[in-house]
């Protein structure tokens, strides 16, 4: 489930809660997946992976990760993202662009800390996406971790990323093929509204 603090009234946001709500009763499942594409101007390479959508906070989009992952590097190298949902259960593809940043250590620490001391311990305990001898090294160090470290204090190498769109696009697929189209590019401060072909 995705959670919406204050949501943004603008019609991209007030267009995407609609389509939530749609899949939501449609029972869509993992409805919080998002594939996330980034480009590491270092190694010139593009790359995509799904993360949890936890929260739409006013216009924001957060999701939380490991501030070392390759995900991270390509973020701090350029910035500049394309995030994609697909809610299968409603026929529904949602592509955006923005540009992300990291949340506050602040905020981090308080999400941290309300959140599972399980999950917590994968978060202190996994060098994400480092070459591991073996899968049970990695429950041995999950197991350390749980049994040993401070399960409420945020370590400094993981935290959310939060983006603001620029650009929405909102597929919706039709049985008879004519599927939908609908834009929104923010230009100068404003939203800019088209379709477009499909
Ligand atoms: C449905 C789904 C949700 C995921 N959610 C997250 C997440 O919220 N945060 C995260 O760091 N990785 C998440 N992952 C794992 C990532 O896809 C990825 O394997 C990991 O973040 C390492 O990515 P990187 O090497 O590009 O940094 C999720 C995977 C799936 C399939």
């Amino acid at each position: 489930m995705i959670k919406f603090n204050k949501l943004n009234q603008e019609r991209p946001y007030l267009l995407f809660k609609e389509k939530y709500d749609e899949a939501i009763d449609a029972d869509q499942k993992v409805v919080e997946a998002i594939s996330i594409s980034s480009f590491n101007k270092k190694s010139s390479e593009v790359d995509s992976r799904y993360v949890n959508l936890k929260l739409i906070s006013n216009d924001e989009f957060i999701f939380f990760s490991n501030y070392n992952s390759p995900k991270a590097s390509a973020f701090n190298s350029n910035n500049q993202i394309a995030a994609l949902l697909y809610w299968s259960s409603i026929n529904v593809q949602i592509r955006m662009k923005a540009h992300i940043k990291k949340t506050s250590v602040e905020f981090n620490q308080k999400y941290f800390f309300n959140r599972s001391e399980k999950k917590n311990a994968l978060s202190i305990s996994s060098k994400q996406s480092k070459q591991i001898d073996s899968y049970s090294r990695v429950i041995e160090n999950y197991n350390k971790s749980f049994k040993n470290d401070d399960l409420k204090k945020c370590p400094e190498y993981w935290g959310g990323f939060s983006f603001i769109p620029y650009y929405f696009e909102f597929w919706d697929g039709h049985e008879s093929r004519i599927n939908k189209r609908e834009v929104f590019f923010k230009a100068d401060g404003k939203w800019r509204h088209s379709f477009l072909q499909p």
